[in-house]
């Protein structure tokens, strides 16, 4: 499917109808009628995959209805159905459509929306992120314990009235720390991007509240709440967030860090994940 022809962009199209019909696309593909945790894997994560089970089929996203092509020319999204050690069937995202890519709020959350439509009922949402507390240094997982959304958008349509307390379970970060008790907690604060904030942004997300701060999650998590899953929240800190550290920021050290933090947070994820 070539992204002019994808089906969220039909203004009059319900992007709930589209989900349900990924949903079955999944389905269809996999072999796997029903999934029970959605797992999306940004930038660091990826090795996660290979450790939560034994892969029973991937999919490439652009065979599933609504999915965009990626935004990287050279690399496919896929989608993974994995069966975990305790009989978990888990569906693993590998491709994430960032808001920054100006597609629009429907395409971002579409995968969200159609783990909620394969039967999940716990969306895990990892991401990269830039460290705003001077102690979340780059490598270090954190749990995310609350957002700000920073975009000015939502992916609520219409006068949709959703409570987002306790948005990212405590339930599920308390079982998180059950695996590792040194995990750290901090507030997400989502940007548009696609450019890394500046240094007077960064002490403002700071003064707001803020610890961290990416160009996800926070969207997809309000997404995830509103088709009323429990949500657990994990940002690779990548770097320092520009201003906090003297050095430019550069979209490969953000890559070098989560290559090299990948095995450690890999592996606790799939503990995690099978602790659910
Ligand atoms: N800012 C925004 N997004 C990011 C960062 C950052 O510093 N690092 C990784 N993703």
């Amino acid at each position: 499917m070539s992204t002019a022809d994808n089906p969220l962009d039909d203004p009059n199209a319900d992007p709930f109808e589209i989900a349900r019909a990924a949903a079955a696309d999944i389905a269809r593909l996999t072999g796997v009628e029903r999934h029970d945790i959605a797992l999306t894997l940004g930038s660091g994560w990826g090795k996660a995959a290979d450790l939560v089970g034994e892969t029973v089929a991937t999919v490439p996203a652009t065979e599933v209805s609504g999915f965009s092509k990626p935004a990287l020319e050279g690399h496919v999204g896929t989608l993974r159905s994995i069966l975990s050690p305790s009989g978990k069937r888990i569906l693993v995202i590998g491709a994430r459509t960032h808001y920054y890519e100006g597609h629009g709020v429907r395409r971002v959350v579409h995968s969200v929306r159609t783990a909620a439509a394969t039967g999940a009922s716990v969306m895990v949402l990892t991401n990269g992120a830039g460290g705003v507390n001077p102690s979340y240094t780059p490598g270090r997982p954190v749990l995310i314990s609350d957002h700000i959304n920073l975009t000015a958008d939502s992916p609520l349509e219409g006068a949709t009235f959703v409570d987002l307390t306790d948005l990212y379970s405590r339930r599920l970060r308390e079982v998180a720390r059950t695996i590792d008790p040194t995990l750290h907690e901090g507030v997400y604060c989502q940007f548009r991007g696609p450019h890394y904030e500046t240094p007077a942004e960064v002490r403002m997300a700071g003064i707001i509240g803020g610890d961290i701060v990416g160009m996800s999650t926070a969207l997809e998590a309000i997404a995830a709440r509103q088709a009323g899953m429990e949500i657990l929240g994990l940002s690779l800190i990548t770097n320092l967030a520009a201003g906090i550290q003297d050095t430019p920021l550069s979209h490969e050290e953000v890559l070098e860090a989560g290559r090299a933090a990948e095995p450690v947070i890999s592996d606790l994820l799939a503990r995690v994940v099978e602790a659910l």
